[in-house]
């Protein structure tokens, strides 16, 4: 009979530590031990062990040296979701552990079905969550073959992998890591030991069989991933799929990918029939509206290694009560604030009496400080209730002393403009000379010059 104890764990970092602390002293987090019950037993430690080589014995490796070491292993598969492919780094890599991220109901389920559809190849996509009928449904709505799609409701550890090594499919789906448990671990399914242990054997179970597991995981309401971090740590490539509840778009980030570039995005639009790649994205990022309104610009920014252009909308009105209210939807909130600091100080712009509101269109987060020079627009634009024309962008970083800084990738960004109709874009006068036909580059260096251009 194997011995239980009861030890407390970190759900920020999965630190173990014999009593309750309320300050984890390893990451120094505070409030974050939890009480779970942990066995003192290796049996589980070798369950695939037992399964893969339960007749053949353990399979040995020697060191290779790196020359010799045959390539072809880490094939990549298309998923038949360009989308998904770019994320991935351009495919998904066989015996890779992926793992993918999400606020309940964003379409984390939709998105894994669908590729479980589409992927021509078998697949086993288990689910602790749903029933076979509910997965139907489901299926029904979405465009796909899914003549090779086995759905699996279980959430024993050892059922789900003796199934798999079974049924070798080429893929393997699990709806969601936190539903799984290993029967041999008495601490209940989603608890820190138990999400710890079943990642590590799919793991194991993906390395040994070459086979991909994408693994869901539900997030805390901070944002992070439930369970601990090194959850994070064990497996190869984190997805992060992130929007707006209201919105129909969805992004989908990589956080680490051990095959790619973690500067990848892909975006989709949740529609009645699934998720729905976007091939255009700078289209839906600019609102329709014909009339020329103050308050909006736009701004050329790159997400990943793509260039799209997007809608800045500010909304600046008198303060009524004592303190201004600053808000921003998509957009950093101490960086808006350091932008009104800025315009105050260097163009003598009344902020700190208005309240300002700052949104970007279409619901999504913009990280890149490229957009600055929009937002700055966007700004002065309802502050003094002037629009500025249809046909200008603008792509730049405004530093603490007003002036205008160059950003990366200058050329890429001009030229998406031109190509989505824009006549006049404002960068920055350190950036590398263009010429793109069809677009007027205006350079700029301080902010008072853009501000007299504009609205002077
Ligand atoms: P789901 O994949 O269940 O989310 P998660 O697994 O991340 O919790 O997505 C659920 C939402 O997606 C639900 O609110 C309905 C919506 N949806 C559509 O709009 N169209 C569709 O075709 C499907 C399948 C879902
Ligand atoms: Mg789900």
């Amino acid at each position: 009979m194997a011995k239980t104890k009861i030890a407390f764990f970190c759900t920020a970092c999965g630190h173990e530590s014999p009593k309750w602390m309320g300050k984890c002293p390893s990451c120094g987090e505070w409030n974050t031990l939890v009480e779970e019950l942990v066995q003192k037993s290796s049996g589980t430690k070798d369950l695939i062990d037992d399964l893969v080589h339960r007749d053949s014995g353990r399979k040995k490796t020697f060191p290779q040296l790196l020359q010799d070491i045959v390539p072809g292993q880490n094939s990549r598969s298309d998923t038949r979701d360009g989308e998904l492919n770019r994320v991935l780094g351009g495919g998904l890599v066989s015996g890779s552990l992926v793992l993918i991220g999400g606020q309940p109901g964003i379409g984390k389920s939709t998105l894994l079905l669908q590729l479980a559809m589409r992927y021509g190849k078998t697949v086993l996509y288990v689910s602790g969550e749903e029933s076979e009928e509910q997965i139907q449904m489901r299926a029904q709505r979405i465009t796909g073959d899914g003549s090779q799609c086995f759905i699996y409701t279980e959430t024993d550890l050892t059922e789900i992998l003796s199934q798999a090594l079974k049924m070798k499919p080429a893929l393997i789906i699990i709806d969601s890591i936190q539903t799984v448990g290993n029967g041999n671990i008495e601490s209940a399914p989603g608890s820190i030991t138990q999400i710890r242990e079943c990642t590590a054997q799919f793991q194991k179970f993906a390395k040994e069989t070459n086979i991909p597991v994408v693994l869901i995981g539900h997030i805390t309401k901070e944002g992070g991933l439930a369970g601990p971090k090194v959850l994070e740590h064990i497996v190869d490539v984190v997805l992060q799929f992130e929007g707006d509840q209201n919105n129909i778009y969805r992004v989908l980030r990589t956080t680490k990918n051990r095959f790619g570039s973690t500067d990848e995005l892909a975006i989709y639009s949740m529609d009645a029939g699934g998720l729905r790649e976007i091939l255009n994205p700078s289209e839906m990022l600019i609102s329709q509206s014909d009339e020329d309104l103050s308050g909006t610009a736009v701004a050329c920014a790159v997400e990943g290694l793509r260039p799209l252009l997007l809608e800045t909308q500010a909304l600046v009105t008198p303060t009524v009560y004592g303190t201004p209210q600053r808000s921003a939807t998509g957009y950093d909130a101490r960086r808006l604030s350091m932008i009104l600091a800025v315009l105050e100080k260097r163009c003598g712009l009344p902020f700190g009496s208005r309240d300002v509101f700052l949104n970007l269109v279409g619901g999504i987060k913009i990280s890149d400080p490229a957009i600055d020079l929009a937002v700055v627009i966007a700004l002065i634009s309802s502050l003094q209730d002037i629009s500025i024309g249809k046909n200008i962008c603008f792509a730049a970083e405004i530093g603490l002393t007003g002036e205008i800084r160059g950003v990366p990738r200058i050329e890429q960004r001009v030229q998406e403009a031109a190509r989505l109709g824009f006549d006049t874009m404002y960068i920055s006068k350190y950036s590398p000379t263009i010429k793109v036909p069809g677009i007027h580059v205006k350079l700029i260096s301080k902010l008072e010059d853009i501000f007299q251009e504009i609205f002077g």
